[in-house]
């Protein structure tokens, strides 16, 4: 493999699954490259072989100023991890008649509209035969939603689902993944979640490994099982 195939670029990774990511990548001796909107000491601790860079994935100079920074470099991977659920402590707020409607549209935004922007941005960033990579959930299927909840947020994954088959569809042969990381103890998955973010990340890093440039798209959960659109 070339250095470049093994340079990632893991972008919302300032806690949670973006930063054990970060520290699973480096671990197995990739360069990656960690990017924070604001000073994460969660990457600081990662020490000095992780270069992190900021940026806001919902603001367009920022996304535009990261490209110019970067520019010149190759990434292998691009994963975009960055994503938010409703505010509020319970999960129920979010019922897509009853959430605020700057609610809805920042959720919409953040989870399916702005990954692909930053996508096309940085599409001439990868390394040939490099893989584009998108956190989704099992949230995104529509055809496991049997049970309803989270709807806005389920609806952004489903949205981010579509925007990515597009992508793929405008850049055919690319080589894409969407990635659902299993239930997961952070911020946004609470606690008694089903498992832990070492344990998701290093799942979601060896699914990444043994498809990395692999050209087409696949919906795939942290153990590398096919999920239904
Ligand atoms: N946890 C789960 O069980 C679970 C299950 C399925 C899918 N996911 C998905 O996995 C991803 C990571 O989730 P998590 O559980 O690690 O959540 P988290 O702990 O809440 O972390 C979210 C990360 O996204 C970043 N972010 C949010 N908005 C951003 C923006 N506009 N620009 C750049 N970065 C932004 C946050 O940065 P700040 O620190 O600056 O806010 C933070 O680093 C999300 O896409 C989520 O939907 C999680």
């Amino acid at each position: 493999m070339t250095t470049e195939s093994r340079n990632a670029l893991i972008v919302g990774a300032s806690r949670g699954l973006g930063l054990g990511l970060a520290r699973v990548f480096l671990d197995r001796g990739w360069r990656v490259t960690a990017t924070q909107r604001s000073p994460s000491p969660g990457l600081a601790g990662l020490g000095t072989s992780l270069r992190v860079e900021t940026v806001d994935i919902d603001d367009d100079g920022s996304v535009a100023s990261l490209r110019d920074r970067l520019a010149g470099e190759r990434f292998g991977l691009i994963f975009v991890v960055a994503g938010v659920a409703a505010k509020g402590d319970d999960k129920g707020d979010d019922v897509a008649h009853t959430i605020p409607r700057e609610e809805a549209a920042r959720i919409l935004l953040t989870n399916a509209v702005s990954p692909l922007r930053f996508a096309e941005t940085f599409r001439p960033s990868l390394a040939e035969g490099g893989t584009l990579a998108f956190m989704s959930s099992i949230l995104g299927s529509v055809a496991r939603n049997e049970d309803g909840g989270m709807e806005i947020y389920r609806a952004s994954k489903a949205a981010l689902n579509t925007l990515v088959r597009s992508f793929a569809a405008r850049h055919p042969g690319s080589s894409l993944l969407l990635l659902h990381p299993g239930w997961v103890e952070t911020d946004m998955g609470g606690e008694g979640a089903d498992i832990d973010v070492a344990t998701s990340a290093r799942g979601l890093a060896e699914v990444i490994e043994a498809r990395l440039g692999r050209p087409g798209l696949a919906y795939l959960d942290y153990r590398g099982e096919t999920l239904p659109w």
